[in-house]
């Protein structure tokens, strides 16, 4: 949330108080002065002082889920369940939302949350966030499908990916299994990557997003709140804009 937004909502006063606070150099995010109102904050991450009056609400949720076959990563749909439909009611909250997307044949980790900033910054390109998938491909792969990944694939409408990790961990005529690791995301970018070295995906699973990776005890279609240490790993992407000022604070 923005820091002024939060910052009115714990009735610090009204948008220019609030900016006047900000500007007379009161608001501390952990330990650094905050010159920027529009930060993205979170007081259940980050130490957020106003003069000396800690904010302590918690605001936002975030989850991992590890999304079924056959359900839609998106808020809502006519035809199909979606991801939110697999939160309970008492853990929804309004402006709950899937960060990227996951096809529907596609399983595994997905992050909810509805700090939307945060969503926005894990998906900005130059973030370069890794993922890992787990993939089961209808051929044969070879070491120079490892090369071709490494130095980045061309798909057919000469759109080119950045380099990718393909690591076999098995290889048989009509089957092979491998991990993949892609720092961005075009639309079906595995599947198309794949493609792109005459291969089908038959298989897709997440395992990792960033920091944070699928925990195993989460069968399929269960989610459960990001851990302390989680969230703690993604505190970097919860990064400002450029006209962010930030100073140390000297105590
Ligand atoms: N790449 C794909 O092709 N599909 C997904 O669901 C995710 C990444």
């Amino acid at each position: 949330m923005r820091l002024d937004k939060l910052m009115e909502q714990e009735n610090f006063g009204s948008r220019r108080k609030v900016k006047a606070l900000i500007r007379s150099k009161q608001v501390r995010v952990d330990g650094h002065i905050i010159m920027d109102e529009s930060l993205n904050v979170d007081a259940a991450l980050q130490e957020i002082f106003v003069g000396e009056r800690q904010i302590l609400q918690k605001t936002h949720v975030y989850y991992m889920l590890n999304k079924p076959q056959g359900v839609v990563t998106a808020v809502r749909d006519v035809k199909h369940q979606t991801v939110i439909d697999l939160i309970e009611k008492k853990d929804q909250r309004a402006g709950l939302y899937p960060i990227g997307r996951l096809d529907r044949d596609t399983e595994g980790l997905l992050l909810l949350t509805d700090n939307g900033q945060l969503g926005y910054q894990l998906l900005q390109p130059q973030k370069k966030v890794l993922k890992r998938y787990e993939v089961i491909v209808n051929e044969r792969l070879t070491k120079e499908d490892c090369v071709a990944f490494a130095q980045g694939i061309v798909f057919s409408d000469g759109k080119k990916c950045l380099a990718a990790k393909l690591q076999i961990l098995s290889a048989e005529e009509h089957q092979s299994q491998a991990y993949l690791d892609i720092t961005e995301g075009k639309f079906h970018q595995v599947k198309k990557m794949f493609l792109a070295v005459g291969k089908k995906v038959i298989y897709l699973k997440r395992l990792s997003m960033g920091p944070v990776v699928l925990d195993p005890m989460l069968s399929s279609g269960e989610y459960r709140s990001l851990n302390p240490e989680e969230l703690q790993a993604l505190l970097p992407y919860f990064t400002i804009h450029k006209k962010e000022t930030s100073v140390k604070h000297e105590i």
